[in-house]
Formats: C-alpha cells, structure tokens, sequence
C-alpha cells in the first residue's frame, strides 16, 4: 500500500507539463498548454493541460486526469507503476505501508489473472485430448511448437466445462473475466464452447483475453472475450508478447489482421507481427509500436475492408509520426490475407514485400490523388481541402513540411502559398530563388497591358496611338492590334493565341498566358486596363519633364522652344 499522503507529496513536487511533454509536445496557448489530444484522434488541438490546477482535461473526448493518470491511460501503466515511475523521475522514494493486522483478511478472491491462467491450462490440455482441433491445426500448417508458443488450445462442446478449473462455478471472477456467462435467468455457461482457442496475452505475458475460432463452418467465425477489467482491445495487440524481442532485434514490426495470420507467420519465421483484436488500428496501438521500433508495416488484406482498415490505420497514426520512424503500407493480391499468403510464397516472398511496402507518404498521396481530378482547377483545389487535416494532423516536422511540398506541387502551388492556405507558420526561411522571386520589381506596365489584350484581344480598340515606351513589347503590342484589326470578326484569346503559335512572338505570349489563366473570368480586365494606360501616361509624362530638364541643363528655361516651353510648363503643373 502506498500512503495517500506521498500521492499528495507526488503531485505536489511534479510538474505535469514535464510528465505529458515527455510523451505529447506542448504548445503555450494563454495560461495553459495544449495538444492534439493522445486519447482520440483529432485535427485541431483539444487536449488542454494546466499547469496551474496541474491536471489535463480534454475537450474532444472528454480524457482528463493528474500526471499519475496519464502515466496509466498514455503509457499502460498500472498505479503502482505509474507512482513508482514518477516518483523516480523526481527523485522521490515510494515508502510502503505494511497492511495493518486485520486488514486485508477477507478471504482474497481469486485473481482473474490466476483464472484465466487456468482456463489457458485447461484448454490447451483439451486440445491434446481432441484429435479433431490436433487435425484442425495440423490442416491449417501449424506444428506443435507453434502452437506451443502461442498457447493456443481447445474449448470442448459441453455447456459448463469449466466447472473443473474452479472450486466454485458461482464465483464472480468467472464472469467477470468473461469466460461464464450469466443468462437472464442466472442460469451460467460457459462462453467458448468447440472453439480453437487463442489466448491473448498482455506485454507481462499475462492472459487477459481469448479469441475463439469455429473448426468448422459456423457463426461468429471468431468469437472473443468482452472487455473486462483486465482487457481493453483498443490497447492490447495479438501476439505481442511473443514478437516483443524479434521486433527490437528485427527494427521492425508487421501489423496484421488476424490471430491466424499472426500464427502462420510466426511458423514460417516471421515472427515479428502482430494483430489488432478485431479493431481499427487504434492511436494507442502506434504510439505503442512506435515506442519499440523505428519501422512498422501495416500489412491488410487487399479487400474493401483492407483498405478501408489502412486508412484508418494512416489517420490515426499520423499525429504520432516521428521523423527518423517508417511507416509502410502493404496490400496484398485481393484473394490473399497474410497467412495463405506465406503459405503460398514463403517467408522470402513475404519479406520481399514488406521491405518493398508503400510509404505512409506515397500511400497518403495516392490515395489522395486518386480521388481527384488533378487536371482541373477543382480538382487541384479539392485536393488542397482533403489534404488539410491529414497534413496538419502530421506531428513529425520534416515528414510534414515532405508531404507539403508534394501536395503543393500536384496542386501546382508554392509551398509558401499552401503554407499561408493552411495557416502554417512556416519553420522554413524563404530559400533564396523564392526571396529573389518576392523581391523581384513588379511586373513592367507593358506586359500588363499585353496580359490585358490577351485575356480580352477588343482592347486594342481602345489603344492609344500615342502609346510610348521603350519597352521591346511596344512593337509586339502594335503587331497584336494591327492583326486584331485587320480581322473581320471578334477576337478571341484562343485565336490570338493560336496565331502567334510559331512565331517570333510565340514565347512571350505563351508566358502570358500562364498568368492570365490564374485572372479568372471575374477578373475586371477593363480596370486592370485603364489602370495600366493611366500610369503609362505617367511614366511618358515624367519622362518628356525629365528630357525638357535636361535640356535646359542649368540654363533658364529659355532656352526652349516655345512649344517646348508651353510642354514643360503644363507638365510642371501637373507633377
Ligand atoms: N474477427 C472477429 N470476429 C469475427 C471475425 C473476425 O473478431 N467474427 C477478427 C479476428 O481477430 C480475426 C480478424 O478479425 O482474426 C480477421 O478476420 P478474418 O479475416 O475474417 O479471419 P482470418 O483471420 O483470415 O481467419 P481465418 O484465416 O481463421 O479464417
Ligand atoms: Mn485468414
């Protein structure tokens, strides 16, 4: 027993930002810190911690506790391990209260542990007894020492076989571990009846849970122990408590659908995979691999179902992602699952394909451009919504800034501009290209004006003949209007377009039009026109001043001709 009052000193001496920051990077936000939440999987920060009141709450989910409760629903901890594990980090020692006499002398009920060791033990002698499982197994290719290792057994037909494991069928502990099950009546029985049995064990190598499987046809294929005080499926994973040391010494884990896929590559070697129970690929389930290795490859059936499980898997694997950590996608051919797969192939062909596996990168991008049309504007843009939460989800910094720059690409952006779409502040300094691209003068009037004629040839109705400019354009500009005029019909942009196709004029107006196809129709072009015309006016105006200035050079202004004279003297008015 740990004293309530070292609880008290705990929490007092700890800093519960440290303790989550550990696991969960911290943002300020006013007083508090906040975080995409560990607990659920969210896009926008919910998770809120106070430093203040030294306790986290979030406001997606609902997840909230002390550092001591976050060590056991983050890390899996149990209480003791969690006090135990705290207060070493702040360099406490947990005293230990011995149990007072005459405390603690209930009569102790049994241990669920303890039962369902004893319905593990009781099984697996079972199987020994029934040469109909034995040949099950035997069918399915597993030898002995497979099934040895995986403790797999055999639930005899027969309503209350577990009556010999336990002096007293009526204890609580039956059903509370879900092995028994009380009917409406009260009547109990037991739940796993002429079913292979599949302990699922957790990372202490304790029992916690069975999954059942008929030998024959029949409904549920696997039938599998509720949730219970000792099993969470969300939390636990099948298999991984054999696979614990092949995957540290392999850096690599497999993540499966099935028991049975676990088993069969276990038995052709590799053993270093592991099932979700029934269940999505939960975020605990990544941060938990993740924490054992640095490449997990998720390997689903190529059905619908697969699939569907995979993005699952991505989404709620992404605000866990590290740099430096690989995750992997592999489909299979749609009739295999990994068991009959290795079966079929081997172990090499196997191992082939997982080194081989799509990255969490490349599986995202196609999967997100295949949903689009990237030939299109909507295409492009719709791209750039379904992206959004997916990459702002993404906690690992070089892995985000990665995949943001290959969705701006397939959407035709700049980083910088996907950036400022999806409120990032960016980490990144502007590289110099771009610096010299920002800081590059603006656009010549001229070229404006020509943007302005091909997005709308009519214009060059309204040229002015006058128009002055030293700029190379002013000649293309006039060849434009020229040919515009001598057409009996309305020009299009197309048709000017094409008539420039080969010739000299050729490049320039094929730069244009990559600008003018970003104006859009609603663009005003007849302000953006007149604009234009108005500041070349300008620039023609300052420019004779500063002729007639020079002219003068010093002199007074006599020295002008009277027409000259009559210029300056307007042109000075007018500046
Ligand atoms: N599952 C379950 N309940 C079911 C069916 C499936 O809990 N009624 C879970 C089990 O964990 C099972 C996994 O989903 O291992 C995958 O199911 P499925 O692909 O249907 O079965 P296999 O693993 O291929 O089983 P087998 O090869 O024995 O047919
Ligand atoms: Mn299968």
């Amino acid at each position: 027993m740990i004293p309530k009052s070292f609880i008290q000193d705990l929490l007092n001496r700890l800093d519960i930002i440290d303790v989550i920051e550990r696991y969960v990077p911290l943002k300020k936000a006013g007083a508090n810190y906040s975080a995409c939440c560990p607990f659920h999987n969210e896009k926008s920060p919910s998770f809120t911690v106070s430093p203040a009141k030294q306790f986290y709450h979030c406001f997606g989910c609902g997840a909230h506790g002390t550092a001591i409760t976050f060590m056991m629903e983050h890390a899996g901890m149990g209480f003791v391990e969690a006090v135990e594990e705290l207060a070493k980090g702040v360099g406490m020692e947990v005293p230990r209260e011995a149990p007072l006499p005459g405390q603690l002398q209930k009569k102790a009920a049994p241990d669920l542990y303890e039962v369902m060791l004893s319905a593990t033990r009781y099984y697996r002698e079972q199987l020994k007894k029934s040469s109909r499982a034995i040949e099950y197994l035997k069918g399915r290719g597993l030898s002995g020492e497979i099934v040895a290792r995986f403790g797999i057994g055999y639930a005899p037909d027969g309503w209350q076989n577990l009556e010999s494991i336990t002096a007293n069928y009526q204890d609580k502990s039956l059903v509370e571990t879900g092995l028994v099950i009380e009917g409406d009546n009260g009547k109990r029985y037991d739940r796993f009846r002429d079913r292979i049995m599949f302990p699922i064990v957790n990372s202490r190598g304790q029992v916690i849970g069975f999954g059942g499987r008929v030998l024959d046809k029949g409904e549920p294929k696997y039938l599998n122990s509720p949730e219970t005080p000792l099993f969470e499926k969300g939390r636990e994973l099948y298999g991984l408590f054999q696979a614990q040391k092949p995957i540290r010494s392999q850096q690599m884990v497999v993540v499966v659908e099935g028991y049975m896929d676990v088993v069969a590559l276990a038995q052709h070697g590799v053993d270093y995979a592991v099932a979700t129970l029934g269940t999505a690929t939960t975020p605990f389930h990544v941060q938990k691999l993740l924490r054992l290795t640095d490449q997990v490859v998720f390997c689903f059936d190529g059905d619908a179902a697969g699939q569907r499980a995979a993005w699952r898997a991505m989404e709620n694997a992404l605000p866990h992602l590290q740099d430096g950590k690989r995750l992997g996608f592999l489909f299979l051919p749609v009739e295999h699952d990994p068991d009959t797969y290795v079966r079929e192939f081997g172990r090499e062909a196997f191992e082939y394909e997982l080194h081989n596996s799509l990255p969490l990168s490349g599986y995202l991008l196609r999967e997100l451009s295949a949903k689009v049309n990237l030939q299109t504007q909507e295409g492009r843009s719709n791209l750039l919504e379904l992206a959004k939460p997916l990459l702002l989800a993404i906690s690992a910094p070089a892995l985000a800034l990665l995949l943001r720059k290959e969705v701006a690409a397939l959407a035709g952006i700049s980083i910088h501009e996907l950036d400022s779409l999806y409120g990032v502040k960016s980490t990144i300094a502007m590289p110099r290209r771009e610096l010299q691209k920002a800081a590059r003068p603006a656009v010549s009037n001229m070229r404006i004006l020509l943007r302005c004629l091909l997005f709308r040839p009519g214009l060059a109705r309204e040229l002015p003949d006058n128009l002055m400019a030293d700029d190379g354009l002013v000649a293309a500009i006039f060849e434009i209007r020229s040919w515009i005029f001598a057409q009996d019909e309305e020009v299009t942009s197309a048709a000017l377009f094409q008539f420039f196709q080969g010739t000299v004029h050729e490049s320039l107006v094929v730069a244009e039009q990559a600008e003018i196809i970003q104006w859009g129709e609603a663009f005003d072009v007849q302000a953006e026109f007149q604009g234009v015309l108005g500041k070349l006016e300008d620039e023609a105006r300052r420019k004779k001043f500063h002729q007639l200035q020079a002219k003068m050079a010093g002199n007074d202004i006599n020295i002008l001709s009277v027409e000259d004279k009559a210029l300056y003297l307007q042109l000075l008015r007018r500046k």
